[in-house]
Formats: C-alpha cells, sequence, structure tokens
C-alpha cells in the first residue's frame, strides 16, 4: 500500500481521526462500477451481491454460515433471538464497551449482568466471571450467557470464557463489532463462540457506506433462525410465519461495497499491524497501550493508550488539537454508569479497572491509509505534550 504525507496541520486543518476518503480514492472506480451493477439489476432487497458477500465473508471467517444484517446492533439482537433469551434472563457483558453490547438484553425484556475486563488487553476478565455469576445470583437472576466484546479490535481471551461457559451451562456470544479480522489462540473472529456479530458501520475496520452487519455461526439450527428472523420471523413459504422477527437484512448496495472492501482488507489489516507496531515503539515508556494477548492478532479498531497516572487528559487532548491531531475517548463512562442502566447489577467486586481505564484512555489517530510522516508527527505532538 503505498501512501502520501501532508505535514501542515493545525486547528483549522485537523489530520483526518479515520480517513475514509483516502480509501474510498483507493477503490472508488471498483465501487463505482458495483453501485452501477446494483442499479441496473434493481434488486435492492436481497440481490446477487447479498449472496455473494456472504459465501466469501463466511470464507473470510471459516464459519460454515455467515448471516448479512441491516447493522451490528440488529446482528447482535438477531442472535440473542436464535439463542433463545427470555424476559428475565442475566446475560454478561463487560462494562467497559459501546452501549449496544448491552442495548441488546432491555431490548428483549432481558438483564445485562456487568462485568469487569482485564487491565492490559482492556477486553472481558475471565477470572473475575465467578463475581459477575455472584452479581446475578445475589439480585435472583438467572444467567444464562456471557457476551465478550472483541474491544478495539482484539478478541477476548474466548478459550476461557468458552470454558468457563460450558462449565456453568451458558452460551457465549462475541461482540465483534469491532475485532473481525482478528485472530487468538489460532481461531480466526466468526470461529471463536457459539455465535458472533459484527458491525459494518463505515468507520470499523472493515465498514460499508451506510449501516450494515452480520451473523457468523457453524450452528445451522442457529444459522436458519437468524435467516427467518431478520424477515418477520417469515418460514420457508412468503407471508407465512414461523416466529416474531424484524426487518433486518442488509441493503444491497451496502453488499456491492462490502465485496469491494473486503477485496482490500487482508492487505488493510497487514497495514494496520505495521502501523500499530510503529506507535507501539515509539510511545514505549511514554504511555500505556493496549496489550495484545500472545497468540493474538488485531484488527486495531482503534489504537488506544493509556495517559501516565494523575495526567490532565483535557489538557493533552487541547494541546494535540492546537497542532490538528484529533483524539477521543472510548469510553467516558462504563455502561452501567449511564442512567438507563443504573438498576442493572454489576460484578461484586465492583468496576475499578473499568473506572481507570475511562479515566486514562485515548484514542490516536488511526486507519490503515495513515503515511508514516503523519504518524509520525503525531508521536511527536504527543511526546511533546506530555513532556510540556
Ligand atoms: C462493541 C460494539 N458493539 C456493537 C456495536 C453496534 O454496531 P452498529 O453501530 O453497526 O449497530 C458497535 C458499534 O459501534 C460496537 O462498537
Amino acid at each position: 500500500m503505498t501512501t502520501t504525507s501532508s505535514p501542515h496541520y493545525s486547528a483549522e486543518n485537523m489530520i483526518p481521526f479515520i480517513d475514509l476518503a483516502a480509501q474510498q480514492a483507493h477503490i472508488r472506480p471498483q465501487v463505482d462500477e458495483a453501485l452501477q451493477k446494483v442499479l441496473n439489476h434493481g434488486q435492492y432487497i436481497m440481490g446477487p451481491e447479498i449472496a455473494a458477500l456472504e459465501t466469501k465473508l463466511a470464507q473470510f471467517t471459516k464459519t460454515r454460515h455467515a448471516i448479512s444484517t441491516s447493522s451490528g446492533t440488529d446482528a447482535l439482537l438477531l442472535c440473542l433471538m436464535a439463542l433463545g433469551l427470555r424476559p428475565g434472563d442475566g446475560v454478561i457483558v463487560p462494562s467497559f464497551s459501546f452501549a449496544a453490547s448491552a442495548e441488546v438484553m432491555p431490548c428483549l425484556g432481558a438483564v445485562p449482568i456487568f462485568a469487569e475486563v482485564d487491565h492490559e488487553t482492556f477486553t472481558l476478565d475471565p477470572h473475575k466471571l465467578d463475581d459477575a455469576m455472584a452479581a446475578a445470583q445475589a439480585a435472583g437472576i438467572r444467567v444464562v450467557g456471557i457476551i465478550p466484546v472483541g474491544l478495539f479490535g482484539q478478541a477476548a481471551d474466548m478459550v476461557t470464557i468458552n470454558h468457563f461457559a460450558d462449565s456453568h451451562g451458558l452460551w457465549v456470544l462475541d461482540d465483534a463489532a469491532q475485532s473481525i479480522g482478528a485472530q487468538r489462540d489460532g481461531k480466526v473472529v466468526g470461529q471463536m463462540a457459539k455465535m458472533t456479530a459484527t458491525s459494518f458501520f463505515p468507520a470499523k475496520p472493515l465498514g460499508c457506506y451506510g449501516d450494515g452487519g452480520a451473523v457468523f455461526t457453524d450452528d445451522d439450527d442457529l444459522a436458519d433462525i437468524t435467516k427467518s428472523a431478520r424477515v418477520h420471523g417469515m418460514g420457508k413459504n412468503r407471508y407465512q410465519y414461523d416466529r416474531i422477527g424484524m426487518t433486518a437484512r442488509m441493503d444491497t448496495m451496502q453488499a456491492a461495497v462490502l465485496l469491494e472492501k473486503l477485496a482490500i482488507f487482508p492487505d488493510e489489516l497487514r497495514r494496520r499491524q505495521v502501523l500499530a507496531d510503529r506507535y507501539h515503539d515509539a510511545l514505549a515508556g511514554l504511555v500505556t497501550p493496549q496489550k495484545l494477548a500472545n497468540d493474538a492478532t488485531s484488527s486495531w479498531a482503534q489504537y488506544c493508550v493509556l495517559l501516565p497516572n494523575g495526567t490532565d487528559r483535557n489538557t493533552i487532548q487541547a494541546a494535540l488539537k492546537q497542532k490538528g491531531i484529533p483524539t477521543a475517548i472510548y469510553y467516558t463512562q462504563g455502561i452501567h454508569q449511564h442512567p438507563p442502566y443504573a438498576a442493572y447489577p454489576i460484578e461484586t467486586g465492583g468496576l475499578e479497572v473499568t473506572a481507570e481505564l475511562c479515566d486514562r484512555i485515548l484514542a490516536l489517530p488511526f486507519h490503515a491509509w495513515l503515511d508514516d510522516a503523519t504518524q509520525d508527527y503525531i508521536i511527536t505532538g504527543l511526546h511533546t505534550a506530555l513532556n510540556a
């Protein structure tokens, strides 16, 4: 991949935090042609590109079934419907995540049980799952499943989580909205849980030009239910309904875009790793980056670091902004701290790691088309801001 640089950044001329335009410039002719084909055949719903994309996604994730959906949130919802989540059931989920990971439970009348993440990898801490079970039990809630999140592109410790789930009779649904393309312990995302949901929101590592998502599973029955539920619960015959469902299909246009994006995704993943390594080496000793577990690769949806304890994050962000370097905070609060979630149980040990990460985390500009010179400028900017 070739990249170009533009060093004249300022508060009026900010570096793009994620540069979707640079990627589009690279594949624009292919995307134009793909969209033209959809306009010509006119099958806007479940057109041929949907089946083509699902075949390619199943190959990419090495799963039996890839089922495209209207968003990552709908992918999670469809999985929960297929897994048979019932009102009042409890599902363990990390509080240090995007709201969608937890909101899908109350949408179905079920209860999120907020759990802790690991201090180094920022993903669900499997060694504290007993504490989450205890909190549910104290609240009289029966836990039926766990939703680990592949945060910032890195899968959670799914081997240990699956082991815990098996020994407690729970299912595992991997929220891989941010982590498609990652690997861990010899498996690719999609294969690591009974069901997996991902998002193709434009800013995600593999994004479309609107909303989109997908469900992955090796289980034929769960796949059948998911496909039915995404079209109103329709059975084998049209206008015959087997279950309650919803409209959760992907548009053909988005599938056409994604087919082109998927073709360059492996190259982009390699470039993302190079950029993550460059940040890692250049920022060593200055800040604490998200740790990659042994035998893990990440799709680096975000490059997040912890600022040193006691740093005034607002001052650092303002100093970087002056130099045209945008930053973001994922996440300012655990999900459990937001008013709609206040009544749900949190694990018995409390969520101190989540609170600390929320206080210290900072996301730096990151995307596959970031050029070395601009990245060096960001690195120098962060060194200067922290040493001021
Ligand atoms: C961890 C996580 N889960 C779920 C979602 C929901 O995906 P979507 O925005 O496609 O509905 C997101 C999107 O940001 C996410 O980051």
